[in-house]
């Protein structure tokens, strides 16, 4: 049987409306758009409106990918969302704007890999895709991380926006994904972890309640070298060498985390897509927001492969290589 490839046919994002800049940060917390800038390369990030949810966010990127796609909803088969910020317990966020969007019916589910969720959600239905039982999916990453963000604390408080991005994934005869890697380390958890939950209870011992707790300059020092093997495994998956990569477009959480992999890669920072400037690291839903400017500014092409890449909580780190 000749095999069977994922391919992307349609990405699409979702942003709310209001602009933070780091000069609004300044009046907050004792912090400076120079610190900002030269430390993580943020310059402004996108906050949500009172009332406005990841599943707003995720509803709006998906019927916009959707309808770039020519694909109706219930002509879905799957639809697989990666958030760590669900707008509710139960239903996933995927089930509620599966019903948003009239694809009822279709496997629905939710997928927590912190900033590397979307990354998750693509592997996951690529294989789905590679078996035959689906033939058309939906892929979103959708967060408003603002919602946990303790907006008391200088060192996290500048790092973090939100938004939304998705992709309809086809099965096909041709690449499409060549392959897709997924990690996780749990040893982590204390560098990166939000200390409440359901199932503890909403009150940490420090009474903080909901918050990000990050030892940045830890983080920083693991992910660049995780994500200097995470490259090596993916060029190897794949069968590629590192000129056969046209575009890396990988998670926005630091400029300098950013360079450090392009030179990995042997790549000119021209060949690298970068939105955490705009964005800041809206953790799941940063790669696919990423992708959808590169593709709707013009800049990637048909044809062309793309290195997809994330590292967050967990720590998970994941990736994917494929012609678009
Ligand atoms: O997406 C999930 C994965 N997350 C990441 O990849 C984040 C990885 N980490 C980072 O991006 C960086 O470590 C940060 C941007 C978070 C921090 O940058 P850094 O260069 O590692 O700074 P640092 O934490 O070592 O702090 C340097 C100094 C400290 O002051 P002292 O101790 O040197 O006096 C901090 O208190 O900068 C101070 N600082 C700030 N100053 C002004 C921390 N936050 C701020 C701030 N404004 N917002």
């Amino acid at each position: 049987m000749a095999p069977i490839y994922s391919r992307i046919i349609a990405t699409g994002s979702a942003l709310p409306e209001r602009v933070v800049t780091n000069a609004d940060l300044e009046k907050m917390v004792e912090t400076s758009d120079e610190w900002i800038r030269s430390r993580t390369g943020i310059r402004q990030r996108h906050i949500a409106a009172d009332g406005q949810t990841t599943g707003d966010l995720a509803f709006a990127a998906a019927k916009q990918a959707l309808e770039r796609a020519g694909v109706k909803a219930d002509e879905l088969d799957m639809i697989v969302l990666g958030t760590t910020t669900p707008d509710i317990v139960f239903p996933s966020t995927a089930c509620l704007i599966q019903h948003r969007l009239g694809a009822n019916g279709c496997a629905a589910f939710d997928v927590n890999a912190a900033c590397s969720g979307f990354m998750y959600a693509l592997g996951i239905v690529d294989k789905f895709i590679k078996t035959g039982q689906v033939k058309k999916a939906l892929v979103v990453g959708a967060e408003t991380l603002t919602r946990m963000v303790d907006w008391n604390d200088r060192s996290t408080c500048v790092l973090f926006g939100d938004g939304a991005g998705a992709v309809v994934l086809e099965a096909a005869s041709e690449p499409g994904i060549y392959a897709t890697c997924l990690h996780a380390d749990g040893g982590y958890k204390e560098l990166l972890y939000n200390p409440v939950g359901v199932s503890v209870g909403f009150t940490d011992e420090k009474n903080h309640g909901v918050r990000i707790c990050m030892s940045g300059r830890e983080v920083f020092k693991v992910a660049v070298k995780t994500l200097d093997s995470l490259v090596e495994e993916t060029l190897q998956a794949a069968g590629m060498e590192e000129s056969q990569v046209d575009w890396l477009i990988p998670h926005q959480a630091n400029l300098r985390i950013i360079e450090a992999t392009a030179k990995r890669l042997k790549l000119p920072m021209e060949r690298v897509i970068v939105t955490v400037d705009q964005h800041a690291n809206t953790s799941s839903g940063s790669v696919p927001l990423a992708l959808d400017y590169a593709v709707q500014s013009g800049k990637v092409q048909r044809g062309q492969n793309l290195l997809l890449e994330a590292f967050g909580g967990g720590f998970t780190w994941a990736s994917a290589l494929l012609r678009f």
